[in-house]
């Protein structure tokens, strides 16, 4: 037998870092609408602490980082079980699905619903999460109208790190504020009242021409698999969030966009080469720049600035953003246009459903 180093105590085993990492994400979703997901994570940092079954399962990744969203990737495999119907025990106990929220009850499926399909949660550790949040449609709108009404030419819209492209899809939502709307009027997605000190130019006309995506890792908002796929990384008490999802996947269904699977300063180059004579070339994205390295950062923008470059007042060229603000507080819609390379603020607003303040 091992003597303790000190009288009276046991020596320590370390905890693997995963614990902590669990214990992070923990707090975010306690604090982000999904006290659920919150109190299976905390049994799930002590399952892996335990070397439970959890911890077993989780055997190659237990120095794994924040970054590489481990519990996510973990908890998105059991939360596809239950949209796919295959775990109808959890679907009793999870929001996303009608269930009663109540995680104690929920944790022994959890461990019964890994045991049954072990193959699908391994597959999901293989994927990092990957969302498509429409909501940002409620500020990226606002700048398609803005380009439309200065340069009243149809748009073509290029939306690089698409995702599923549903913010490809914004006009096929609803849009409304003070008595002024936009959009499909019997679209299940909807806008209104959102937006504080002002609003975009909905009376703008706006029409569209051509809208296509690139996404290293595009998803199929048309088929089950792709529609799981999202749907699992939303977290259950997420219900806004959750039901905007669904309502724009119905909208997908009706409304297809082809997403390129490419890079984004090479697909860039391809789609810029020739300018587009009589219609408005907009270039957009959303929460994406973060995850470029500096080179693919830097790439992209040369080639825009000298696509801009080239832009007429025929065929002009437009760079619209949402992305985080210098200080990181919150996401701000900004937009370039060429000719000119006029930078111009258009709105603050939030990571995933919320409020715009309309400032341009
Ligand atoms: C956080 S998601 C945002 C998705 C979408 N724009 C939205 O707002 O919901 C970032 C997306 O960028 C894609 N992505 C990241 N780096 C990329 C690259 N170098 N080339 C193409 N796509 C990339 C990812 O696959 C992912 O779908």
């Amino acid at each position: 037998m091992r003597r303790a180093r000190y009288p009276g105590t046991l020596p320590r085993v370390p905890e693997p870092p995963l614990v902590g990492v669990i214990r992070i994400y923990e707090l975010a979703c306690n604090a982000m609408g999904s006290p659920f997901y919150g109190e299976l994570l905390d049994r799930m940092a002590g399952d892996v602490a335990a070397a439970g079954p959890v911890g077993q399962f989780l055997d190659g990744h237990l120095d794994s980082t924040y970054e590489e969203a481990v519990p996510l990737r973990f908890l998105g495999g059991i939360h596809r079980l239950v949209l796919a119907g295959q775990a109808p025990e959890l679907a009793e106990r999870f929001p996303s699905v009608g269930g009663d929220g109540d995680a104690a009850r929920a944790w022994p499926a959890v461990l019964d619903a890994l045991q049954a399909h072990d193959a699908v949660v391994r597959d999901a550790l293989t994927r990092p999460p990957q969302t498509n949040e429409v909501g940002r449609s409620a500020a990226l709108v606002g700048g398609f109208l803005v380009v439309a009404r200065d340069t009243r030419l149809p748009l073509r819209v290029l939306e690089v790190g698409s995702s599923a492209g549903l913010n490809l899809r914004f006009d096929g939502y609803w849009y409304e504020a003070d008595g002024a709307t936009y959009g499909d009027p019997a679209s299940p997605v909807r806008f209104a009242g959102q937006w504080k000190d002002g609003r975009p130019p909905f009376d703008a006309r706006l029409e569209i021409a051509e809208r296509r995506g690139c996404d290293r890792d595009p998803i199929d908002a048309g088929t089950e698999d792709g529609r799981l796929t999202l749907l699992s990384y939303v977290w259950p008490g997420q219900t806004e969030r959750f039901a905007m999802l669904r309502a724009a996947l119905d909208v997908a269904r009706r409304v297809p966009v082809l997403i390129d699977r490419a890079d984004i300063p090479e697909w860039l180059v391809g789609q810029l080469r020739e300018p587009a004579t009589r219609r408005a070339t907009v270039v957009f994205h959303s929460i994406t720049w973060q995850y470029l390295t500096d080179h693919e950062r830097a790439a992209a923008e040369t080639e825009l600035a000298s696509a801009g470059g080239r832009a007429t007042p025929d065929a002009p060229l437009a760079w619209l953003r949402l992305e985080p603000s210098a200080d990181r507080s919150h996401p701000e819609l900004r937009v370039t246009t060429w000719p000119g390379g006029e930078e111009r603020l258009l709105a603050h607003c939030h990571y995933h459903l919320g409020p715009v303040r309309w400032v341009a």
